[in-house]
């Protein structure tokens, strides 16, 4: 259908849309299409009217003829006239074209919101979903209006919209979890469970943060393309920069290209991202290294040393931090040497990301920065304790010496009144 319209015919339609739009903003007009649908027994013939009282299309002011063709103002069946560029039920096919009329005429849709990315069709087409409907017609591939809906459509950032990063997972789930659909293309069909588990999912949903990855950042929104190996680094990269800078510089980047593995997700995964923690190096339990490491190789050798390096400077960090909350707790002043303790809390965060470059100088140099931190921190709250120590055996003496000369105090007197 896409190649039956002539380019003559698309812009004859756009010039169509275009007037219909604006007198539709114009006045209220008639509209058989829906007086008539609306008032026919539920289901669906009827739905769709309803439907469409709450898409966004319909708040712009675009009628049912806007996608259907046809003539609202004629009353009875013959609204529905072919002659009229009536359509009827468009082809899955067709769809893509359909919504393409307007949403890849830049022209036109800057009229009604300049900021509205054009491109979906064309991103669509390159997708697995698109290239499987135009060659195949193949009835499983999403097209627009699964993802979308047909009579229902709203902004992706209503929360009531299939497309808004809360509802994205489930609505591609409905297909990509379903196993009888997903049968034929021997696609696993675990990405909805997984991913309903990893830390992304979850900084959503608990945290809140709409601006952590669902289906759709990954995949991108209208490109569902088989990603591809170098592709896994950029995609996580294009939020977590630094490892993926540190990554693409290393060893490891090239190796992986060469051995077929997919860059990040092959330590953290795809989609079961799960929080990252320092078992993951070494090689002991938990260990991602020990998968391709021995302590035999320099990159098992390398995996312990990281290890190693992260254990003193997390052990030295907590036990300062446990020191100095005692001073304080007894009430000495440590104030400045806990904020102090910062700098190697921040030295920590640095040496995990620090991991990515797999160079053991780096590790070495930014651990040797925190270390040097923590041990004076560590020493501070020693000191503090020892005064503390000091100050209460002083405490203790000057008791006794009171005590003492209040006995003798007593005894002086008590000497007086039996002389008197
Ligand atoms: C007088 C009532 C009436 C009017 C006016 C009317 N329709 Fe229909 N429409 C029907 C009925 C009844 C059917 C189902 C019977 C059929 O397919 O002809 C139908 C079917 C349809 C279908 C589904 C076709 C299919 O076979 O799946 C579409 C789409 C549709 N109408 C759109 C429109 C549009 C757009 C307009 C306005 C230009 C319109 N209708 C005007 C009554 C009406
Ligand atoms: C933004 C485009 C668009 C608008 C506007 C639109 N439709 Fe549709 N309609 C579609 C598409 C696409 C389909 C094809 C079925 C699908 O993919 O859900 C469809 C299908 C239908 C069907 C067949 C439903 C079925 O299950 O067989 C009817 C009836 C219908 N539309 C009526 C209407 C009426 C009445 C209006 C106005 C109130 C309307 N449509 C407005 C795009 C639109
Ligand atoms: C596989 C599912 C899927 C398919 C197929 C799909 N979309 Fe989308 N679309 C999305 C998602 C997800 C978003 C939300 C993006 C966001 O969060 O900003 C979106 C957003 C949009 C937007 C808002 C602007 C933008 O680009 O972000 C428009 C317009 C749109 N799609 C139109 C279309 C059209 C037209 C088609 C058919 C050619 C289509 N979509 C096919 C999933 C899909
Ligand atoms: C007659 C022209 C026209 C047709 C045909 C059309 N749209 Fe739209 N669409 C618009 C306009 C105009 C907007 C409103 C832009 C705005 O105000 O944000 C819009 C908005 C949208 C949005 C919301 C974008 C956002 O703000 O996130 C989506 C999604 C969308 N359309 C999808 C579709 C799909 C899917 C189809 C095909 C079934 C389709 N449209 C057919 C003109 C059209
Ligand atoms: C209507 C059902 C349906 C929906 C909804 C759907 N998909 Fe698909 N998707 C499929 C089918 C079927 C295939 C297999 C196509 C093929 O291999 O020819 C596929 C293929 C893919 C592929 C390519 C897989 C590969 O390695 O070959 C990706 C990636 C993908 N979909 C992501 C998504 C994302 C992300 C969403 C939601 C934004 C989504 N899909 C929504 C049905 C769907
Ligand atoms: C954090 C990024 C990310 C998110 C979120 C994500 N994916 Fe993926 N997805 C990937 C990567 C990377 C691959 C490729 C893995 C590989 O090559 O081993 C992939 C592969 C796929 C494939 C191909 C088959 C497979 O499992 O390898 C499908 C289908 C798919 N994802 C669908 C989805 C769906 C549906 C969602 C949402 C429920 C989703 N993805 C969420 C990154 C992501
Ligand atoms: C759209 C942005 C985005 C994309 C794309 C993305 N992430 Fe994330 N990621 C986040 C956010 C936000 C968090 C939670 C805040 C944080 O800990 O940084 C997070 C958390 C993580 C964590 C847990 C960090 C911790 O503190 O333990 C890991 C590991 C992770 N992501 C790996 C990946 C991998 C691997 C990919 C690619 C397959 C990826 N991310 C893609 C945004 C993203
Ligand atoms: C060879 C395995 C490996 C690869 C490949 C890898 N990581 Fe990591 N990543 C780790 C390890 C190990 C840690 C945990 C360090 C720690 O907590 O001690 C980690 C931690 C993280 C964290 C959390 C850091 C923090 O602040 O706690 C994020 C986010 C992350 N990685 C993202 C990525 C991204 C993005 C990529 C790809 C560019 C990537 N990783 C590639 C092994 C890997
Ligand atoms: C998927 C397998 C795989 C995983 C997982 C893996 N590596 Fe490697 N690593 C390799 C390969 C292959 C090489 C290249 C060996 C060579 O060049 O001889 C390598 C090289 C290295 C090197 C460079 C060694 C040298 O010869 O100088 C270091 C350091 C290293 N890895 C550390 C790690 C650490 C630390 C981890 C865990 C966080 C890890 N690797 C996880 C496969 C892996």
């Amino acid at each position: 259908m896409r190649r039956r319209f002539s380019a003559a015919v698309i812009l004859a339609c756009i010039a169509m849309t275009v007037g219909q739009a604006d007198s539709a903003l114009a006045q209220e007009q008639q509209d058989t299409c829906l007086t008539c649908h609306r008032a026919l027994p539920a289901g669906r013939l009827a739905d769709p009217a309803t439907l469409y009282a709450e898409d966004v299309h319909a708040a712009e002011g675009f009628r049912c003829i806007a996608c259907h063709g046809g003539d609202a103002t004629v009353v009875g069946p013959a609204a529905m006239d072919p002659d009229k560029g009536y359509i009827g039920t468009p082809e899955r096919q067709q769809i893509p074209a359909l919504c393409g009329r307007c949403h890849s005429n830049a022209e036109f849709m800057k009229r009604f919101n300049p900021a509205l990315r054009v491109d979906q069709v064309a991103e669509y087409e390159t997708s697995a979903h698109g290239q499987a409907l135009r060659e195949n017609d193949d009835p499983n591939v999403a097209t627009c209006t699964d993802c979308h809906q047909s009579h229902s459509i709203k902004a992706a950032s209503d929360p009531r919209s299939t497309v808004h990063p809360l509802n994205v997972a489930e609505m591609c789930g409905d297909c990509h979890a379903d196993s009888t659909r997903m049968e034929p293309y021997r696609l696993p069909t675990n990405q909805l469970d997984d991913y309903q588990t990893s830390v992304h999912w979850q900084m959503i949903t608990d945290g809140g943060d709409l601006s952590a990855p669902t289906c759709n950042d990954c995949h991108g929104n209208h490109g569902a393309a088989p990603p591809g190996v170098s592709w896994v680094g950029n995609v996580c990269g294009q939020c977590h920069a630094m490892m993926a800078d540190l990554f693409n510089e290393s060893r490891h980047s090239r190796v992986f290209a060469l051995l077929g593995s997919p860059g990040c997700a092959t330590c953290h995964n795809n989609h079961d991202v799960h929080p990252a923690n320092d078992d993951m190096l070494g090689l002991g339990e938990g260990s991602v290294c020990a998968r391709c490491h021995t302590d035999e190789d320099p990159g098992g050798q390398t995996a312990v040393a990281f290890r190693s390096a992260i254990d003193s400077l997390r052990m030295t960090t907590e036990e300062a931090h446990a020191l100095l909350l005692r001073a304080e707790n007894a009430g000495m002043e440590v104030s400045q040497a806990l904020f102090e303790l910062n700098g190697a809390e921040d030295a920590l965060i640095k040496v995990r990301a620090t991991v990515h470059s797999f160079d053991v100088d780096a590790v070495t140099t930014e651990t040797e920065a925190g270390l040097e931190i923590a041990v004076e921190a560590q020493s501070r709250g020693r000191e503090a304790l020892a005064d503390l120590r000091f100050r209460r055996l002083g405490l203790v003496a000057s008791v006794v010496i009171i005590v003492a000369l209040i006995i003798g105090l007593v005894m002086k007197i008590r000497e007086i009144e039996h002389g008197a």
